[in-house]
């Protein structure tokens, strides 16, 4: 496909609804794991117009910063710390709608007001990976993004 994405809509659901395929696109004839995710980090980022959109990878037991877009963020997360460690631990989608509420939530930025994280799973269903998206707003994220960031991160191939 042309690497340029056309995202004419303006809700949220029709908005994913239109970069579904192109992600789909995008990943579907690339075997290379960090590249698929660094361009899902940037279709995500510039196509739904999110303030940070990154994954954290476990690596020896902590969550390692990976592909990202948005500004610096740091770099190693502990397992059952802030919402990603958390996610992790628990090995399921979190949504928090204001980070001030969430008990040691990291934060990277003093602009993150929401976010979620969702856990990637391999084939024995244990966490390689975390998703980690930050709105500046509060309550950016309910069950549409759960829905179609999971579809996304279905289309990425664990070698
Ligand atoms: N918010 C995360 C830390 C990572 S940054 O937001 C990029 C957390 O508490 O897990």
């Amino acid at each position: 496909m042309a690497e340029e994405l056309k995202i004419n809509a303006t809700t949220k659901e029709e908005k994913y609804k239109e970069l579904y395929p192109q992600i789909k696109a995008l990943v579907s004839d690339e075997t290379d794991l960090i590249a698929n995710l660094a361009n899902i980090c940037a279709a995500l980022k510039f196509g739904m117009n999110l303030f940070w959109v990154g994954f954290y990878l476990v690596k020896n037991e902590e969550l390692v910063l990976g592909p990202f877009q948005g500004p610096v963020a740091c770099t190693r997360i502990k397992k059952g710390k802030g919402v990603c460690g958390t996610a992790w631990q628990q090995n399921k989608t979190i949504i928090v709608d204001d980070v001030n509420e969430f008990p040691g939530h990291i934060a990277c930025s003093m602009l993150s007001k929401s976010e979620i994280v969702i856990p990637i799973n391999d084939t024995n269903n244990a966490v390689i990976a975390v998703l980690d998206i930050d709105s500046d707003e509060y309550s950016g994220f309910d069950k549409t993004d759960e829905e179609w960031l999971g579809k996304i991160l279905q289309l990425i191939k664990l070698n």
